[in-house]
């Protein structure tokens, strides 16, 4: 079955950033210039039922969500310039459509886990989904833009004291930062994270600074298909980069034009960041203050 494409398409821009609000295939197929983009990064719906402002993440087999896929990674492959860098996330369970389709028109340079820890999964009959994968992908293995020194992290070797290298000619001591290696921790957005948005999937701006600084320049353009709360955009942006974005559903588009400063209102309604409450509820969701012999938990002091 085909995935029915809306063609309605408005744009918004200022600055070097460019909104797109329509369907990612038709805008990269009708808007975007072949060989033009420096990065992309790409996080679809996962075909698991999630409810993204009216739009149901579930097409009718796993057949149908990787065909529609492959449309657009098609398109993607097309944007990218011949030194430019994919990075494409999906579910674990999609992601190895996309792994062998994508290996025989780029070369796959890491596979990368993406993981955290979270309460919300509590599997009691199998062992309960804490990473999603992540393919870093690029044009030109011989030319691609990578980074190193600008996502260096701390090398830990375990040892308390300075470990110095006896096979070199002179003893030296041993680099304390490294390059990460492809299994990534890094917390998920939680509600009480200033950078939290009214969004299912919002991805965390530490994931995307890394995948930003590592495989473009300041000044490049970073393209997201489904940019969803605009993550990619605004952190791509703080970074001096150009952007474009792409998202179908009005909720979000809104989150775009605030986070990247294009608007303040829309249709004038002020655009706001998200209301937030801290009220501490117990788990039927009533005030802590509704219950009068409420028991203080441990950071309640
Ligand atoms: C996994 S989320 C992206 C989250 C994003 N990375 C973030 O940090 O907020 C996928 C997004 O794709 C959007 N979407 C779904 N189908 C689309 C389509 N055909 N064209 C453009 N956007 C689409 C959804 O509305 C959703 O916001």
């Amino acid at each position: 079955m085909q995935t029915p494409i809306n063609t309605l398409t408005e744009n918004f821009s200022k600055d070097g950033n460019l909104i797109y609000h329509g369907d990612a295939i038709h805008v990269l197929s009708r808007y975007i210039r072949n060989n033009s983009v420096d990065l992309i990064f790409a996080d679809p719906p996962y075909n698991i039922g999630k409810n993204f402002a009216g739009f149901n993440d579930k097409w009718s087999s796993d057949t149908d969500y990787a065909n529609w896929c492959y449309q657009w990674l098609y398109l993607c492959i097309q944007k990218l310039k011949s030194y430019g860098s994919l990075y494409v996330m999906t579910s674990t369970q999609a992601m190895p459509y996309l792994d062998l389709w994508l290996r025989e028109r780029l070369t796959i340079m890491s596979r990368i886990v993406w993981f955290y820890d979270s309460s919300g999964v509590q599997a009691k009959k199998h062992f309960g989904s804490l990473y999603e994968p992540i393919l870093f992908c690029v044009k030109d293995s011989n030319n691609y833009t990578f980074n190193a020194y600008d996502i260096e992290v701390e090398a830990r070797t375990g040892a308390v004291r300075k470990l110095i290298d006896y096979r070199k000619e002179h003893p030296t001591p041993y680099k304390t930062s490294k390059v990460p290696g492809n299994i990534w921790y890094i917390p998920r957005v939680r509600y009480r994270m200033p950078e939290y948005e009214q969004h299912p999937s919002q991805k965390p701006e530490a994931l995307m600074e890394r995948i930003i600084k590592a495989s473009s320049n300041a000044g490049d353009l970073v393209l997201d298909p489904f940019a969803g709360t605009f993550t990619t955009c605004a952190v791509a942006r703080r970074l001096g980069r150009q952007t474009i974005g792409i998202e179908m559903q009005d909720n979000y588009i809104r989150i775009g034009l605030r986070r990247l400063g294009i608007a303040s209102h829309l249709n004038g309604e002020k655009l706001k960041p998200p209301k937030k409450t801290y009220i501490r509820k117990n788990c039927d969701g009533k005030r802590h203050s509704q219950f009068k012999n409420k028991q203080l938990g441990l950071f309640d002091a």
